[in-house]
């Protein structure tokens, strides 16, 4: 009895310098994150030449808005080797060729980019997509870098580009290009990185688009300017047919939501993924039924993988997470703990086409995703958290969600106190 509580103890203290020695690694990675990104003014937009060093002007004059301007860098630093840099949390090697196709024109910047993934597989349904929006997409293919499969690919998206003349005016194509199946998170951020306008909708291809969402947002100023503070997300809730045979014909999907509350009731569209509650359930869909204006998702929690549309100048999806499980979730909880709410359109909908799973890859990789996602979100709590005490919005509307979502881990309470007394 008492050398289990001797080694209960000694658990417990092994269970606090492990807790303190993650802080303090923790505030050493935030406050590097700290200095290098709360104030834009701290990154000199012109670097420097290398004769010139001195002369740097932290203070630089377009503070942050202008393109980068290489200095002397240009001769030494090609396009793949400073995408390897901007990509390289992800799985290597891994070529990024950006804006393979390039949509003609020009977006306005106040306009909604849906961002995308696509395999072959899928090109039927994103030819869909793109007949369907008729707004900026920005989609990343991945290409199997065996050569027999990738002139395949490439041939049947050349046909599919220049098949369409919608593509041509809407959606910019970029490639990744390495012998890895997948790696979603770094293929999210390459379709944001290139997206051209303010705003993205992080989508998965096989959906449907009921309503004209995109319409109704940027006509109204008051969405826009929940947007335009960067502390909205406005999701577009999904459903899914019961009889998966029922998804695969969109002609007869609802458009309006009259019409998708009737099938609702007669039990024929279901909540996206009822057998996984917390996917979509923090939608809250009895009061998406009942609701006609937007609302305020007040039940969130970490499994959340909604549809959503929001700033591009966010934080990035973690690419640490490749396969499936925890992957979009992972990008919505940081989204999320950096203050950003999430809002449901109260008449818009989305619904899901039926196609076939890749059930065993999906149960295997879900298993390892599920223990680095736990790590994941401890390693966020405290590195945001540094970050708003720091930059002195601890006690803001900013910090809200951090403090409810992280006060569920272990120690994190604790850990912050002892932290802040050493601040004062
Ligand atoms: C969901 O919405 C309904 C209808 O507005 C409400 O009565 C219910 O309390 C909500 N559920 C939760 C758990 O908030």
């Amino acid at each position: 009895m008492r050398a289990a509580e001797g080694s209960k103890s000694i658990t417990k203290i092994l269970y606090y310098l492990f807790l303190i020695y993650t802080f303090c690694a923790v505030l050493y990675t935030a406050n590097y994150f700290y200095h290098t990104y709360t104030s834009e003014k701290a990154i000199p937009d012109v670097l420097p030449q290398s004769n010139d060093l001195k002369g740097i002007n932290i203070q630089s004059a377009n503070s942050g808005k202008d393109a980068i301007k290489w200095g002397g860098m240009q001769d030494v630093m090609t396009e793949e080797f400073f995408l390897s840099k901007v990509f390289a949390e992800s799985l290597q090697p891994t070529q990024v060729i950006p804006y393979y196709f390039r949509a003609q024109g020009t977006p306005p910047k106040e306009d909604i980019t849906i961002t995308t993934l696509i395999t072959a597989n899928r090109f039927k349904v994103f030819d869909r997509l793109v007949n369907h929006y008729k707004g900026p997409i920005s989609v990343t293919i991945h290409v199997n870098d065996v050569p027999h499969k990738r002139n395949a690919l490439l041939a049947q998206l050349n046909d599919l580009y220049h098949g369409n003349p919608l593509m041509k005016k809407f959606v910019d194509v970029h490639l990744v290009i390495d012998k890895f199946e997948r790696q979603f998170n770094m293929w999210r951020n390459v379709a944001k990185f290139f997206a051209r306008t303010d705003y993205v909708m992080m989508l998965d291809v096989d959906f449907y688009l009921c309503t004209n969402f995109r319409e109704k947002i940027l006509n109204d100023e008051r969405l826009m300017n929940m947007l335009r503070a960067k502390n909205t997300g406005i999701i577009i809730t999904a459903f899914e047919y019961v009889n998966q045979a029922d998804g695969y014909e969109h002609e007869k999907f609802p458009k309006t939501k009259t019409d998708l509350l009737k099938q609702v009731q007669a039990g024929q569209l279901d909540m996206f993924h009822a057998f996984w509650w917390r996917g979509h359930g923090s939608t809250n869909y009895t009061r998406f039924y009942e609701a006609d204006q937007l609302y305020k998702v007040t039940q969130y929690q970490h499994h959340y993988e909604p549809y959503v549309i929001f700033p591009k100048d966010s934080p990035w999806c973690d690419e640490r997470f490749i396969g499936y499980g925890a992957n979009k979730a992972a990008c919505l909880f940081e989204l999320y703990l950096s203050g950003v709410d999430y809002w449901v359109m109260p008449d818009d909908f989305l619904i899901h086409q039926s196609h076939e799973y890749l059930e065993n890859a999906r149960r295997m990789e879900r298993k390892y995703n599920k223990k680095l996602y736990d790590h994941f979100r401890e390693e966020l709590c405290f590195r945001y958290a540094r970050n708003f005490i720091n930059s002195g919005v601890w006690s803001t509307s900013v910090a809200k969600n951090l403090k409810t979502e992280c006060n569920k881990i272990r120690g994190f309470n604790q850990a912050i106190k002892y932290f802040s007394s050493l601040e004062s």
